[in-house]
Parts: structure tokens; sequence; C-alpha cells
């Protein structure tokens, strides 16, 4: 028997929540480029996310504040011409739409304008929900994020779990109930107990992706370069890695070294 997300075609933000209704997973990792993206398509993930962690793992920057809009429009757009099935999720980036609900509109708009995206992320709950009010009535349709919002990391002052205390969860539990009526498609929740991640996804009727949230929820996100082995340095407990792209990768190029150096690369059918 075939599932929603193989019988149907271009994914989009009613998909998942047929999906949600029919207790089916969906499925979500990060891109920040054409390559990637098309790699992504073809092995039939529901959702790609150009997530502001491209400030991490494309520019080797400490936490995801410095990237910018223009930045992001690029990333988004090479990964929108990768993409004719996936539904394609975007970040706004740190300082471009908590000022005030227009800026946020302007920002979301030139997303979608310039990139071609399906949709926009934004990282809080209370705080920043006449800018979400704003952009939906634009017509864009907005994921949020809670929990671990890594663009709040100074605030913050850690990465660890977020919402362990009674105070922390409860507040996040109205919050996914504000974004729920306010109109948010789904929810991205980061690095919170798993209990209550589980709560949360009964509670409301949106998907529910976790990442580091456990298996209760509707689906899951990780970082490509994350799970894929390409970045070292990161490994919370959370992250599944599925290869180890890093030690293949760099054979690879010792080996290339080795033949150029030794004349053995290009041989005679490797030249004109
Ligand atoms: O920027 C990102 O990659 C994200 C995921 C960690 C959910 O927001």
């Amino acid at each position: 028997m075939s599932t929603i997300s193989q019988s149907v075609g271009k994914i989009t933000t009613h998909i998942l929540q047929r999906m949600k209704n029919n207790q089916e997973k969906i499925t979500m990792l990060t891109a920040y480029d054409y390559s990637t993206a098309r790699l992504l398509e073809m092995a039939g993930v529901e959702v790609i996310l150009v997530g502001d962690s491209a400030a991490n793992v494309m520019a080797g920057f400490k936490t995801t504040l410095p990237i910018t809009l223009d930045q992001m429009i690029y990333h988004a757009s090479s990964v929108v011409r990768a993409v004719e099935r996936a539904l394609v999720v975007v970040d706004l980036p740190f300082g471009t739409y908590q000022g005030n609900s227009k800026e946020a509109l302007c920002s979301a708009i030139r997303i979608m304008k310039e990139s071609g995206a399906d949709a926009v992320k934004l990282e809080g709950g209370k705080e920043i929900v006449e800018s979400i009010d704003r952009i939906l009535t634009a017509g864009i349709p907005v994921m949020g994020h809670l929990g671990l919002t890594p663009q709040s990391i100074n605030k913050f002052g850690t990465y660890a779990v977020r919402a362990i205390e009674k105070e922390e969860a409860d507040r996040l539990v109205k919050d996914a109930l504000l974004l729920e009526k306010t109109g948010c498609f789904g929810i991205v929740l980061e690095k919170i107990p798993a209990n209550l991640a589980a709560k949360v996804a009964q509670t409301v009727n949106i998907p529910i992706i976790g990442i580091g949230a456990g298996g209760e929820v509707d689906g899951q996100v990780l970082v490509f370069h994350d799970m894929m082995g390409i970045t070292q340095q990161f490994s919370p407990r959370f992250l599944r890695r599925y290869h180890n792209l890093t030690q293949e990768i760099t054979s690879a190029i010792e080996q290339y070294i080795k033949d150029v150096k030794s004349l053995d690369f290009p041989n005679k059918k490797e030249q004109y």
C-alpha cells in the first residue's frame, strides 16, 4: 500500500497535515546548495530546510547570527533550482524579523520573491506572533521553531537541553498552541525532553518536527552535514551519523594527491 508521500506529486503544507493525520512520519533535512538539494530530492525527502545553520556549516561562524538575508536568498535560490517535489522552507535570519512586523513581512517577501521557496521558518513564540501573523496575512506559509532556538544562544548561554524546568516547559506548550492558533503549518522542536515533545505533538493538530526531541513527534529533521559525518566537531546525543564522509572524502583527496605526484594521473586515456 502506497503512503501519502509516495502517492502525491509536489509536497505542500496540506500534504504534511494529511501525513500527520494519517500518522505517517515526515522527513526533513537541510540543504544550502543545488547539488545537495538534488540528492535529497532524488532520495525522496519531503521537506528541505535552507537553515541558517548555513552560517556554521557553509561559512564557519560559531553561531547562526551573522548570516544575512542576501546570503540566505542566495542559498535558497540554489536549492530551489534543484527541487521539484520537496517543500522548501527557508529560515528568516537573525535580525530580519524581530524588530517589527513590517520588517518581518518585507524579509519574508524578499525570500519568497527572490528565491522561489515555498515557506519561511521563524524562531520564537509569543514575542514574534505579530510578525508571524503579518507574514501569514500576505499568503506566506510559516513554520515555527521552539525549544533550543539557536538565534537566542546569547540569551541561553549554552546549547544544553531546553525546557527541563516546569515554567519553561509550560511556556513552550502555550507558545506551540499560540503558533497553531496564529496559523503556522508546522513547528520544529529542538533539543527538549522527549516526553514534552510528545505532549506538544498530541496537544496541537499541526505537524511537529523534532530534532533532539525524541520519536513521538510527527517527523524528524537533521542537518545534512552532521548526519553524513562531514562536520566532525558536533556530536550531540541525538545525532545519528549515517556515514563518515570526512574519512571517505579525505582519503579520496589523499589518493588524488598521490596520483598527481607519482605521475599516475592523468594517464593516456584521461587526456586528448
Ligand atoms: O538552521 C537549521 O538547520 C535548523 C535546524 C537545526 C532545525 O533550524
